[in-house]
């Protein structure tokens, strides 16, 4: 039995806080503790009290650390790990410019697992202990990814992305192999261990209706399978998937009328909608992604949280590399706060910090998994230092609530904030 007890300042959520005064929305205790065992969380709280529970149990002594949940990372590209911050166009052009002949090489899988392994390195080593991720449209890069992330026991969610159109002859399926594909990919890795399979329509654009219709048939035989894809990134875009359905009533009807949208639908970026598709994801429980970092990068535009979240959808947010500029998912929420600021919409840092922890792992369905410092949660666990780097040292001095340090480290943190990472209560952190 492996027994570790964590010693640091606690913070853990229990709904999204409503603003700075709901302080029922989370516990944070000063003098906490986390006691970890077997990769699960079956303790928190107040140290002397926790303490009693394991008096035999190594302690790791993190203070004047912050101990919160792993982070949780709602969209991401493994195989675009090496055309990050690639420059100078948006999204149409950058696919077909840099993305496409990338995730060519993905049909070597030697080169997928070495990438797979450094994405989740990378990953850990910025805090973030579950992603969901689009793998290339080859099955090996599944298997190096869910191998990957097997051999670090981490909670992953991924698939094959399908895409039969509108991309290179080496990097197409077709809506049989697609279909036959996926099937065995589900097969291999859903569910075991904790690996967890997204079917991957890439987006309208790249799918014949055929291979629409053969995703369909995935969704009703795997109905527990998260689905992801893309949605209203960029207006280019969206004038290309409604011209090639034209009986849709819009973007979001394409996936609609195939019958894809449920509460286990992710759909990435989500920015330019009508009302009706406002109103149709938050009936249906499908969940907008908002991706910030990438919006700006790629010029895509301004994701409306506030109307979205109005209407009733729960949205993730990500880092969508490699649109997306930082691994981090601090960073990520850096960008996010100034992207709601041009529209006049505030993120506060508590809700900041619950929505890349519990929130994610709402829109994930697995609240009850991952997310929080619960008993009985996976012991997926961030230490955080506010102190990290000479500039957040020096603001630090003069910050006077649990708000302002975290508000801090979501603008000013990064991977250099990250103490350690524990993965089922393993401590994983690469660098260290
Ligand atoms: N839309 C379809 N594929 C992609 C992708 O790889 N990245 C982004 N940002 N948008 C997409
Ligand atoms: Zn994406």
């Amino acid at each position: 039995m492996t027994e570790t007890l964590l010693r640091g300042r606690t913070l853990t959520f229990h709904h999204r806080p409503e603003g700075v005064e709901d302080s029922a929305a989370y516990t944070y205790v000063e003098d906490g503790a986390v006691l970890m065992r077997n990769g699960m969380i079956v303790a928190s709280g107040n140290y002397d009290q926790v303490r009693t529970q394991a008096p035999g149990a190594e302690v790791v002594d993190h203070r004047p650390h912050l101990i919160t949940a792993g982070f949780i990372d709602t969209h991401v590209h493994f195989p675009q790990v090496q055309v990050i911050a690639s420059w100078g166009s948006q999204l149409l052009d950058w696919l077909n410019g840099y993305v496409f002949p990338e995730e060519a090489r993905f049909i070597d899988p030697v080169h997928g697992d070495e990438m797979a392994g450094r994405f989740l390195d990378l990953l850990t080593d910025h805090g973030t202990t579950t992603a969901v991720a689009f793998c290339s449209v080859h099955s090996a890069s599944v298997d190096a990814y869910f191998g990957a992330a097997a051999a670090r026991n981490m909670r992953m969610i991924g698939g094959k992305v399908m895409m039969d159109r509108n991309a290179p002859e080496n990097l197409r399926d077709t809506p049989q192999s697609g279909f036959d594909d996926s099937a065995a990919l589900i097969g291999k890795w859903h569910g075991k261990g904790r690996a967890g399979y997204a079917i991957s329509p890439r987006f309208a654009i790249t799918s014949t209706p055929e291979q629409m219709e053969m995703t369909a048939a995935l969704v009703q035989q795997h109905s527990d399978c998260h689905i992801q894809t893309h949605l209203s990134e960029n207006r280019d875009e969206i004038a290309f998937a409604t011209s090639l359905y034209p009986d849709a009533h819009d973007y979001l009807g394409i996936y609609e009328d195939y019958g894809l949208l449920n509460d286990k639908m992710l759909l990435g970026h989500a920015i330019h909608l009508s009302n009706r598709e406002v109103d149709t994801l938050a009936a249906t429980g499908a969940h907008p992604v908002f991706c910030p970092t990438s919006n700006l990068f790629l010029g895509s535009g301004l994701f409306d949280d506030a109307r979205l979240r109005g209407a009733g959808t729960t949205n993730g947010i990500a880092s969508d590399i490699g649109a997306g500029t930082s691994y981090s998912m601090l960073q990520t929420l850096n960008e996010g706060y100034k992207v709601l600021q041009l529209q006049n919409q505030s993120l506060h840092a508590l809700q900041a910090f619950d929505w890349i922890t519990r929130g994610n792992a709402q829109v994930l369905g697995l609240a009850d998994k991952i997310g929080t410092l619960d008993a009985g949660s996976e012991a997926d666990v961030v230490v955080l230092d506010a102190r990290a780097t000479p500039a957040m040292a020096l603001r630090m001095e003069r910050v006077e609530s649990l708000a302002d340090e975290l508000f801090l480290l979501q603008t000013l943190g990064d991977d250099r904030a990250i103490v350690k990472t524990y993965v089922a209560g393993e401590p994983c952190k690469s660098a260290q």
